[in-house]
């Protein structure tokens, strides 16, 4: 595997999942592979999970890894093109994609969206352009329009947890005060979409996101009737498509109480963290039984480490 930026990159879901589940059971099998390689960890916003789950994977792997949140540490970046750079900017994308090449194997990037620009954000401008320019395999660490790393350790999980072949999953949609990018809810379901899952996104009207992410996936504003049988909610906000990044008010009843579970197959919830508690999701669920947000956030690390080991073995 050459580059990991979406489903679309995997040529068999079910094997990558299997290999993670090997990998959960022997972590330290396979630290030939990483061998005198170096993963560069490159983020240009804040991060817990992505940074120490890829970290630890690859160190697993018995790579070497160098982190840089470049935002704060590194030299400020022009992205533009054919620009005079006679502003705040110090160093072009160019040759600052192409100096990181030099310096390692593979490359981890974290890019979000601006939020502002749907057509550059869709477009995954920053994101290409390092895929384009430093001359290495690139991992995704989490783009302007998808998680891919996040969306196989929630496949992972649901493989791990579900008690029937084929388990009804529903992604719901939560309330927040920030405008979220829609990312992870687009990573999530063109996931599902290709799992053997029975796949439900319920959101508020207005809140429906890209088509290009959501084929095959039942779509409702109705909650409570997403809600029946449910055997994994997977709750998350996320800002509106169109228009593009707005938060949409007034839907504090769409956060996941104990109450709301009483219509479920006694689900099991998810969540990505972090998570505002009692905004987007209740503490009652948080910290009861039903909640599965640790175990989630652990599989990040068999998740970095089933794509590396893929990436290592394409070197
Ligand atoms: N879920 C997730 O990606 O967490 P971080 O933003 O902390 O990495």
């Amino acid at each position: 595997m050459k580059l990991f930026s979406s489903v679309n990159d995997v040529a068999n879901i079910n094997y990558l999942v299997k290999e993670a589940l090997e990998l959960k059971k022997n972590p330290f099998a396979f630290q030939h592979l990483g061998k005198n390689k170096t993963i560069g960890l490159v983020f240009m916003n804040p991060s817990l999970r992505t940074r120490m789950s890829t970290q630890k994977a690859a160190t697993n792997l018995g790579m070497n890894v160098m982190v840089l949140n470049i935002d704060k540490e590194g030299w400020a970046l022009e992205l533009r093109d054919g620009v005079k750079m006679d502003g705040t900017s110090v160093e072009h994308i160019r040759e600052a994609a192409a100096v990181m090449g030099q310096y390692v194997d593979i490359l981890g990037l974290r890019s979000f969206p601006s939020l502002k620009d749907r057509e550059a954000d869709y477009g995954e401008e920053i994101f290409n352009k390092f895929v384009e320019l430093c001359g290495v395999p690139v991992i995704s660490l989490e783009s302007a329009t998808r998680h891919p790393l996040q969306s196989l350790a929630d496949l992972i999980t649901i493989e791990e947890l579900k008690t029937k072949p084929r388990p009804k999953v529903v992604l719901s949609w939560a309330p927040h005060v920030k405008a979220l990018p829609q990312a992870v809810p687009n990573s999530f379901s063109e996931w599902m979409c290709k799992a053997d899952v029975d796949f439900t996104i319920a959101h508020p009207a207005g809140l429906e996101l890209s088509e290009e992410f959501t084929q095959g996936a039942n779509i409702t504003h109705n909650q409570q009737s997403a809600l029946a049988d449910a055997d994994f909610i997977y709750v998350k906000n996320w800002s509106a498509f169109e228009p593009y990044g707005k938060v949409i008010p007034s839907h504090e009843d769409w956060m996941l109480t104990n109450d709301k579970l009483r219509i479920t197959n006694n689900a099991k919830v998810m969540h990505c963290l972090p998570v505002r508690r009692d905004l987007e999701l209740s503490a009652e669920i948080l910290d009861g039984p039903n909640s599965i947000v640790i175990k989630e956030a652990s599989n990040r690390e068999w998740a970095a480490q089933a794509v590396l080991k893929q990436m290592l073995e394409s070197l």
